[in-house]
């Protein structure tokens, strides 16, 4: 009997169970060196050019980036329609509106023109999101974001280990929030990083994550604690512990394994699917390292392609329903992120599948397809 084949899968080994051992053993869980030593180590990754703050999830890093620069109340945060509703929870958590923007169907990332065209005097930053590992039309983001004065946001949830460029992402740019959750191109189990070169904003967010508490990050780094201390703003308890931290620096340590085993199985579907009636997006794998592999099933296929390839003991998501259609954030404005929304199919992808899972996976497909024809 076969095993069900996941849509995504954490790839933990003996060095992520001894890490975590030796934390316990040292019987310091919480926020302390090894914490400090996953953002140095993360810092190094980033070439030293950028500083780096460790918090608890993807969606705490976005919130805090988004707080630290100011925004809030009244303010609008302009953010494409297809992303996780983290990214838009995380804008609305701080009082400020996402206004929602639509996509380019070629990368699923944010249609320049569209989000110049939501542009008011609200408007205060970009959020621009690396779907499936891709930067889209990044550096248009950059340059729209120039011409009105507005911070940008990356949401880089996907694309740990990625490069723009010679860069990797994180390495340039104004502010990047990655996550380390389970399924992620790394994980810390749970966690997220905000990455910026902006050492007022680090020195804010490494306040925000501790309650607001001043200069607490210090104390913690040497397995202390503040005792008498002030707060001068609204904080949160979103800091990372040593647990998650070992985690991530195991993790850290594999990421050229990790992205040749994505690169290759993501290569295979390429193949594979060419020749299908199936149109994939065509990520530049010298580059990226791919987070999900979603096809597009047009003609209204897609959730009978779904179920049939649950019968067949594959399980697919869905990244991602637009997020304009929410009852919290409705709007209206974005045609191709609906039509992407009812088409998209996401495919297994986790470094522990095997070519052969791949082979079958697309058979599956090609079986389905013949039946439709
Ligand atoms: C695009 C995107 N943004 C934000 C997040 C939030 O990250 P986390 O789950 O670590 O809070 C995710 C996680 O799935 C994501 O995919």
């Amino acid at each position: 009997m076969r095993d069900w084949i996941r849509l995504s899968r954490s790839a933990i080994a003996e060095e992520e169970k001894q890490a975590v051992l030796s934390v316990l053993d040292k019987g310091y869980l919480g926020m302390g060196t090894e914490v400090m030593q996953f953002e140095q180590e993360l810092e190094q990754f980033f070439s030293n050019k950028v500083s780096v703050v460790c918090v608890n999830t993807g969606t705490s890093a976005l919130h805090l980036a988004i707080q630290a620069c100011g925004i809030g109340l009244n303010d609008e945060v302009i953010v494409p329609s297809i992303t996780y509703v983290a990214s838009f929870q995380a804008i609305s958590a701080t009082g400020a509106t996402p206004i929602a923007c639509d996509i380019d169907l070629k990368t699923g990332c944010i249609d320049i023109e569209d989000a110049r065209s939501k542009i008011t005097r609200k408007t205060k930053a970009i959020m621009h999101v690396h779907y499936a590992g891709g930067v889209g039309n990044r550096s248009q983001a950059f340059d729209l974001a120039k011409e009105f004065k507005l911070r940008v946001i990356e949401d880089a949830a996907h694309s740990f280990g990625g490069k723009d460029g010679k860069s990797y992402i994180g390495e340039e740019g104004d502010i990047t929030c990655f996550s380390f959750d389970g399924i992620k191109n790394i994980t810390c189990g749970e966690g997220g990083a905000v990455v910026s070169s902006d050492q007022q904003l680090i020195a804010t967010i490494k306040d925000l994550r501790l309650l607001g508490v001043e200069r607490d990050s210090e104390q913690r780094y040497s397995g202390k604690r503040s005792w008498r201390f002030n707060v001068t703003q609204q904080g949160w308890r979103y800091h990372m512990s040593n647990l998650y931290a070992a985690i991530g620096r195991a993790q850290l340590r594999k990421i050229n394994e990790f992205a040749i085993q994505r690169r290759k199985l993501a290569q295979l579907y390429k193949q594979n699917l060419s020749r299908l009636s199936l149109e994939f997006f065509d990520l530049d794998l010298n580059q990226v390292i791919p987070h999900i592999f979603p096809v597009l099933v047009s003609h209204g296929k897609r959730d009978a392609l779904r179920d049939y390839l649950l019968s067949k003991k594959i399980e697919t998501g869905i990244h991602y329903q637009a997020n304009h259609l929410l009852t919290k954030y409705k709007q209206s404005g974005c045609p191709r992120s609906e039509y992407f929304s009812d088409n998209i199919l996401t495919l297994p992808l986790h470094v522990n599948l095997t070519d052969e899972d791949i082979k079958y996976i697309t058979m599956q497909i090609l079986d389905f397809l013949k039946h439709e024809a």
